[in-house]
Parts: structure tokens; C-alpha cells; sequence
């Protein structure tokens, strides 16, 4: 059975039932994507330009855009350029929000807006450890950033001018995924969450929900028999596509594609319609005991 979901939406603000958003959500918050072939994110004529590497400062992996605070980062250029790029951003900001807010109307008051980023940058090649490397499959979990539970809502949409799709291998659900590696994954070490908070290696407490899920992350990446064998599918994004998932629960590897857009929003385990298919409760009931 596949993990995609094939939808029909070409408009950013679709109007859906309450019965039609109800069943979304539930393929959703199993860990499915939700896949939009045609959705496409219009550049205007001259933000055609920005379809290039060279707007990165070199540093950052991605150019990231804080709607909050309309700061951007990990760009360089005049500050016309600079201000033109982050209007680009600003706008794929907007309509992702729209489109989260359409379809799935009951998460409407309790998204946490986190950044939005641009990613000029080709997939192949830019591997710096086996930890970092995205082409494995993984569920998404950050070491310096814990989130005791709340979920990671991406939206994401292809942009590529030349017709080179983004490729991304999609893994089992997550339900699979845990039974198979939470039984051999290390405890958390008794007061190892106040001395990472201590030395601020963390910037909030690592609970042991996060504990395991960066346990999960990295036993996944590593395990190279599990990156050949694992159920799988190869899922190409065309340019114009646009696909949302929670990837802290599905099982995803980015294989290749350039300039992509991304939108991370914030969920708390309480507002999803179904709180019982969270990776938390998930982790919980496989524990046997509260992890946060
Ligand atoms: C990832 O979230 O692992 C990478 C997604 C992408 O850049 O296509
Ligand atoms: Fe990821």
C-alpha cells in the first residue's frame, strides 16, 4: 500500500466538507503525504533570478525566512535584492499557511509558525556526515532543538525551472518504524537532560520523547541493511507539485532536485483530530510509561 496520497487541489485556498477534511486529516496524521501534482508556486518575472545558488551566503544549507520577525538569513545580496528574495519567501509563506488553514481547518488556532525556507541548492552532494545526510531515511528530529512532542507539519513545493522533479524515498509508517527499533534503542541516561541543558546543547530539556526520537533518527541513517531493505517507494515531485506531511513521522530521504520551498508548522499533540497516532503516543504505548 502506498504512503502517497494523490490530490486533486490546484488552488491554494481550496474549500473542502468538514466530512472531506476529516478523512485528510486521518491519512495525514497516519503518516501519509499528501501529494498536489498541480500546485504550483508562481514566481513573478523577475524573482526568476533567484532560481540560482548564488543568492546563499555559503554558509547555510538553506536561505530561511522568520515570518515573525520578516528576517532573513543565509542570503546574500543589496539589500533591494535582499528585500525582493524575502517578498518571494514571504508569499510562499502565506499561501502554504492558506493551504494548511483550507484543508485542515481544526489545526487553524493552534499552529506555531516556524520559519520558511528556500533551498537553492541541488540535493546530490552536499553530505557532510552520515547524521546530516537527508538521502537516508529518516523522521525528522533536531539535537539542539527539542520539542517534547509537538508535531513537525511541512509543506513543501517543487519549483525547479528545467523540469527536474525532487525524489524523495518514502519508508513505512511510523507505527512499524517504532515497533521495530524502540525495543533496542538506549534509555536515556539519568540526568543527561539537565547537564545538555546546562552546557546548552539543548534550548529546552531533552525529554526522553526527544531522547528517543533522535535515537530513531540516527539508528535509522545508520543502519545501512534497513536504507536497502526497508519497505519503500520511490516518490518523484514533479515542478508545480506541492506535498505535505508531519515529518517527524513519516519516513522520508530526499535522492536529488534543486530549488525547493518548505514551510515548517508547529502542532501540539492535543490539537491533531486523532491525538492517539502521534509519534508520542505511539512511543508511549510501545514504552508502556509517560515520556515527557
Ligand atoms: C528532508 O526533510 O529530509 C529533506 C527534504 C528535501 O529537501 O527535499
Ligand atoms: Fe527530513
Amino acid at each position: 500500500m502506498s504512503e502517497i496520497v494523490r490530490r486533486t487541489e490546484s488552488v491554494w485556498n481550496p474549500v473542502l466538507a468538514a466530512a472531506e477534511s476529516q478523512a485528510l486529516a486521518a491519512e495525514l496524521e497516519s503518516g501519509k503525504v499528501l501529494f498536489f501534482p498541480s500546485l504550483p508556486f508562481e514566481l513573478e518575472h523577475d524573482e526568476r533570478r533567484f532560481l540560482d545558488a548564488r543568492w546563499s551566503d555559503g554558509q547555510a544549507k538553506n536561505i530561511s525566512y522568520t515570518p515573525a520577525t520578516r528576517g532573513l538569513k543565509g542570503a546574500a545580496g543589496s539589500a533591494d535584492e535582499l528585500a525582493a528574495l524575502a517578498a518571494m519567501i514571504a508569499r510562499y509563506h502565506a499561501q502554504a499557511l492558506q493551504l494548511v488553514q483550507a484543508l485542515l481547518p481544526g489545526y487553524a488556532r493552534a499552529l506555531r509558525i516556524a520559519p520558511t525556507s528556500f533551498r537553492p541548492f541541488p540535493v546530490e552532494g552536499r553530505v557532510s556526515s552520515w547524521r546530516k545526510d537527508d538521502s537516508r531515511l529518516h523522521v525528522d528530529a533536531f539535537p539542539s532543538r527539542p520539542n517534547h512532542g509537538e508535531r513537525i507539519l511541512r509543506v513543501f513545493t517543487n519549483v525547479n525551472p528545467d523540469g527536474i522533479d525532487r525524489v524523495w524515498r518514502v519508508g513505512e509508517p511510523f507505527t512499524a518504524l517504532a515497533a521495530r527499533y524502540l525495543p533496542s534503542l538506549p534509555k536515556p541516561l539519568p540526568g543527561s537532560a539537565a547537564l545538555l541543558r546546562g552546557l546548552r546543547i539543548t534550548k529546552s530539556r531533552r525529554t526522553a520523547y526527544d531522547h528517543y526520537m533522535l535515537q530513531l533518527h540516527d539508528r535509522m541513517k545508520a543502519d545501512a541493511a534497513y536504507q536497502q531493505d526497508a519497505p519503500q517507494e520511490r516518490m518523484p515531485f514533479p515542478p508545480g507539485a506541492t506535498w505535505i506531511c508531519f515529518s517527524d513521522q513519516t519516513s522520508h530521504a530526499a535522492m536529488s532536485g534543486q530549488f525547493l520551498f518548505e514551510q515548517t508548522l508547529h502542532l501540539p499533540v492535543a490539537a491533531l483530530y486523532d491525538p492517539e497516532r502521534a509519534p508520542l503516543r505511539v512511543l508511549e504505548r510501545l514504552a508502556g510509561r509517560a515520556l515527557i
